[in-house]
């Protein structure tokens, strides 16, 4: 079947008047082959290989084009890139490559188009679109990757030993497409990652972050993760999660297991947003319990702080894994810190305690809400029902107390310096003490957030200190 449908773009004309200028060959490979017959879109991002150089190739296309885009060159990789309208296309020479074993420099050597799908990872992104005049638009897949693509396996062109190690990372990457496509990893090749699954070691973070992000983004991360588990890879990544895994009894008295309730937590918000530091925090919401984990005889089992702990332990991870720690990292601490504060709540929904957690949850607190929302994992239809409705209690609550008392980016309706002044103070601990009893008092309901009524409570505050209004 021909393909010339998928290189309907003008770019692709030009590719192939340039590789025939040169007297090469060229085709598109990777991963746009692969959207195009998944339909899954038009891809911006496109692979070229070239028998041939595929620098010399990316420059004869730049000068072909009316723009005459800029040619970026990796020399070492041999590759080039180059953007036209919002596509970006990256250049390759076919290869014929292998790795050595301790370092990720290959040797590479000139190679077929053949040699190149060799040396690719998956048999469904080994699949070439010819762009020679002769078969332009053939379809050129050596290890039926179409038949791989239309029953949903993910699969390596070589022995997936070899293709592995070539580049572990791409034990990430199989788990990743399983995820996104929601394919079934071909059973040699999900022992092979396990067997290998210590080479993992040699990856940079950056380059597994990215991939961990792929598998959030996608709509039921839970298939990435529990592959990950299964193989062992998610001990050397997030041994956090895995010391969620199972289950404890004692006296008859059993928890749940923590690693399969996060799963589906992360599942339910992916249901509900698209944040990826807000799927973040339900992944990492309950790291603390592995730590916190006691039991009691009076109370069974009990994860006493673990919200505080697991806060803490965010940090070292965003650290450990070169994340950025920045307002991301504070949002996703945030979160896990507040993660149960809207349980305790849900039981009474008082004013003064939903003011408090708009407070403290300041322009988060409707993320903490879904949060809380996709925490609920029950299997009972009853209790499941319950809760949500009382979370909408507490929604339509803070919906109310915010529009009455504006407290979620609290200003304080007095400031210091007015203090200051109306008693006649030099900076002291008094004024701290006049500020937090006004902030108290709105919290508690004890008087509207307004300038007046604060005003006269600053008074009466002050005269209690032993305190006079200065004239
Ligand atoms: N590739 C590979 N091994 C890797 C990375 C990439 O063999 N470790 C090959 C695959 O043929 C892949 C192509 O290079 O299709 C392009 O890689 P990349 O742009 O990372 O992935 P895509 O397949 O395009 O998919 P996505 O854009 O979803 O990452």
């Amino acid at each position: 079947m021909n393909h010339k449908q998928a290189l309907k773009h003008p770019i692709f004309e030009t590719i192939s008047k340039s590789a025939e200028e040169l007297n090469l060959d060229s085709y598109v490979i990777g991963g746009f082959v692969r959207d195009y017959l998944l339909e899954r879109g038009d891809a911006k991002d496109i692979d070229v290989v070239a028998v041939g150089s595929g620098i010399e190739l990316a420059q004869q296309v730049s000068k072909n084009l009316p723009t005459n885009p800029k040619v970026q060159v990796f020399k070492t990789y041999g590759t080039a890139m180059l953007r036209y309208d919002d596509i970006e296309i990256e250049f390759v020479g076919a290869r014929k490559e292998s790795y050595n074993e301790d370092s990720r420099n290959p040797i590479v050597e000139n190679g077929t188009l053949q040699d190149d799908q060799n040396r690719r990872d998956f048999t469904i992104n080994a699949l070439a679109l010819s762009l020679n005049t002769s078969n332009f638009g053939e379809l050129l897949d050596p290890f039926n990757g179409i038949e791989d693509l239309d029953k949903g396996i993910i699969r390596t062109p070589l022995d997936p030993d070899i293709t592995y190690s070539d580049d572990p990372l791409r034990m990430m990457r199989a788990i990743r497409f399983a995820t996104q496509l929601n394919f079934k990893i071909e059973e040699q090749s999900l022992k092979a990652i396990a067997d290998n699954k210590d080479r993992i070691k040699i990856i940079t973070k950056e380059r597994i972050v990215t991939e961990l992000n792929k598998i959030l983004e996608s709509d039921k991360p839970s298939i990435g993760f529990k592959l990950l588990e299964k193989t062992g890879l998610l001990d050397f990544i997030l041994p956090e999660l895995t010391a969620l895994k199972g289950i404890d009894e004692v006296e008859g008295q059993r928890h749940k297991d923590n690693f399969y309730h996060t799963l589906e937590v992360v599942d339910n918000i992916c249901e509900t947003t698209d944040n990826l530091w807000l799927r973040w925090a339900a992944l990492l919401h309950d790291i603390g319990k592995a730590p916190t984990k006691k039991f009691s005889k009076k109370v069974g089992w009990t994860f006493h702080g673990h919200e505080f702990v697991g806060s803490k332990m965010v940090y070292k991870l965003f650290k450990r894994l070169k994340m950025p720690l920045n307002d991301k990292m504070k949002f996703v601490q945030k979160m896990v810190l507040m993660s149960s504060r809207p349980i305790v709540l849900a039981s009474e929904v008082t004013d003064s305690a939903v003011r408090r957690l708009v407070f403290d949850a300041g322009n988060n607190v409707d993320d903490l809400m879904t949060l809380c929302e996709a925490d609920i994992t029950t299997k009972n239809p009853k209790k499941f029902k319950k809760y949500h409705n009382n979370f909408k209690v507490v929604r339509d609550k803070i919906v109310e107390v915010e529009e009455r008392d504006k407290v979620r980016n609290f200003q304080p309706p007095v400031s210091g310096e007015e203090i200051m002044k109306t008693f006649n103070l030099k900076p002291s601990r008094e004024i701290g003490l006049i500020k937090e009893a006004i902030k108290e008092a709105i919290l508690e309901g004890d008087i509207p957030n307004e300038r007046e009524a604060a005003l006269k409570l600053m008074i009466e505050k002050g005269k209690k200190l032993g305190l006079t209004v200065a004239v």
